[in-house]
């Protein structure tokens, strides 16, 4: 008699209207779509539409959102407060570079949620936001070096692209002295070497390059956690101790809170972890998936615009990208939304444990329950360095393997689940508990058997790096 299985296979998707697609698609776009970061080669997904927690792709499958766009739809695809709100302003004409009481109206607000923003602007992209806050923080301090952490992303931009996510760690250069690592071609030296790669929760380090450097630092750059490699956690102190030393040698610290903002608490970051920052970089959960984005600091930093640093764009502060962010804000600041996506988060963390906890393994939590990461390892990772050591290839076989049953992380460890305020509805929560207990049996299974894992086909991720 053959034995019973222990798990049940796992599930085929139907792939065909996608694979049309994508090979359509390739003959146009690089790569099939129009970021690095879709690109999953045969794996591609082209979506139809989303509804609250959910989203459908064009071969139909279903699936529960666990990406949320990579953080921006905070409150649910679809949400109709925020499109009802979009809809009746863009009749009104969306594009004058002129501006609306929507501009005035999201930017006030975006300084009611974080009362230390003196003013603020808003751009299209997080990508723009941090191009322009280095830009004042150089401008105000007349200092030319920005100091960034290993794994941290601030956009595409050629001052943000260094030493941000290579798949081999050693690639970072020696502990000690690391490297300033561009990713891909096309960033001049002259810039790179601008950007001074540190190791996040190193106070020690850092101090000794201000030190050496501090008179030719403008500022800090950092993203509060490492929400780009798995919301890794900044020690106790660490933001404390930065923001003291920074203060000490003159050099400003902005907080690039694109996927912490609105998110973590109405004031983001700055406000969950106590710390008052110089220049704040805001984008993702202001509109609830709309393109809105805004830089915001210090009335003394800013007061460097409008007369001394170049800022603008024909489509800063547009009416659908104002709209959507004046809508979602308020919605943030006047309801309990941001409690019930806490609490489903934890929701979630608490049957992810115990499905990891049967099985006996090793594993963290980082990030926060709106914004995690699950990382198998028995040591806490408090540096990107330290994702190498852990078992990111059962967290990605495990990711896929949801996929097929019908919920949707990245599949990638660096990147956090999302939690929105629609996950709350219905049967989600023990869903994607469900299916995150039987895509990693199938994993383990899988690896008892000393068969491959699956893993999704990165095409881009941490490829073709150069160090400067
Ligand atoms: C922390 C952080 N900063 C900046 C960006 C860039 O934002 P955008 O993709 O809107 O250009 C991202 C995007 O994921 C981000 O996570």
């Amino acid at each position: 008699m053959a034995a019973q299985p222990t798990t049940r296979p796992t599930p085929t998707l139907a792939r065909s209207r996608q694979l049309e697609m994508y090979r359509r698609a390739c003959k146009t776009m690089p790569g099939g779509t129009d970021s690095n970061f879709r690109a999953w080669g045969e794996d591609t997904i082209y979506v139809d539409r989303g509804k609250g927690g959910r989203v459908w792709d064009i071969d139909g499958n279903e699936y529960i959102d666990l990406r949320m766009g990579y953080g921006p739809v905070i409150l649910g695809h679809g949400d109709d407060r925020v499109d009802d709100y979009v809809n009746e302003r863009m009749r009104r004409g969306v594009s004058f570079s002129l501006t609306s009481e929507d501009e005035v109206e999201a930017l006030e607000l975006v300084k009611e949620l974080n009362p230390w923003v003196g003013k603020a602007r808003m751009t299209v992209s997080g990508t723009e936001a941090t191009m322009h806050a280095m830009r004042v923080a150089r401008a105000y301090t007349g200092r030319t070096k920005i100091v960034k952490f290993e794994g941290q992303y601030h956009g595409v931009h050629d001052y943000a692209l260094i030493s941000v996510a290579p798949n081999n760690v050693a690639d970072l250069g020696d502990e000690d002295n690391p490297v300033g690592l561009a990713w891909g071609r096309g960033i001049p030296e002259e810039i790179a070497s601008t950007i001074i790669p540190a190791r996040y929760n190193n106070i020690d380090r850092l101090r000794a390059l201000f030190e050496r450097q501090g008179r030719d630092i403008a500022a800090v750059i950092v993203e509060p956690v490492l929400g780009n490699a798995a919301g890794i956690l900044p020690q106790p102190g660490f933001h404390k101790a930065m923001r003291a030393l920074t203060e000490e040698f003159g050099i400003l610290l902005i907080f690039d809170e694109v996927k912490t903002g609105f998110r973590f608490a109405r004031g983001g970051a700055a406000e969950f972890f106590g710390i008052t920052p110089d220049i704040a970089t805001y984008a993702k959960a202001m509109g609830n998936g709309y393109p809105a984005a805004a830089f915001g600091g210090r009335e003394e930093v800013m007061s460097v615009l409008p007369d001394k640093v170049s800022h603008g764009g024909t489509y800063a502060g547009n009416r659908i990208a104002a709209a959507a962010a004046r809508k979602t804000l308020q919605i943030l600041r006047d309801t309990d939304a941001l409690e019930t996506i806490h609490a489903t988060g934890l929701r979630v963390q608490a049957g992810l444990k115990e499905k990891i906890d049967a099985k006996g393994l090793p594993f963290h939590f980082t990030g926060h329950p709106a914004m995690f990461s699950v990382m198998f390892t028995d040591t806490v990772a408090t540096e990107y360095r330290d994702w190498a050591n852990t078992d990111h290839e059962l967290y990605d076989a495990v990711a896929v393997g949801m996929h097929a049953r019908g919920a949707m992380p990245e599949p990638d460890s660096r990147e956090p689940w999302f939690m929105c305020e629609a996950h709350a509805q219905g049967d989600i929560v023990d869903k994607v508990v469900t299916i995150f207990g039987e895509s990693l049996d199938r994993a383990l299974e899988l690896r008892a058997q000393r068969r491959e894992l699956p893993h999704q086909d990165d095409a881009t991720w941490g490829k073709s790096p150069s160090s400067h």
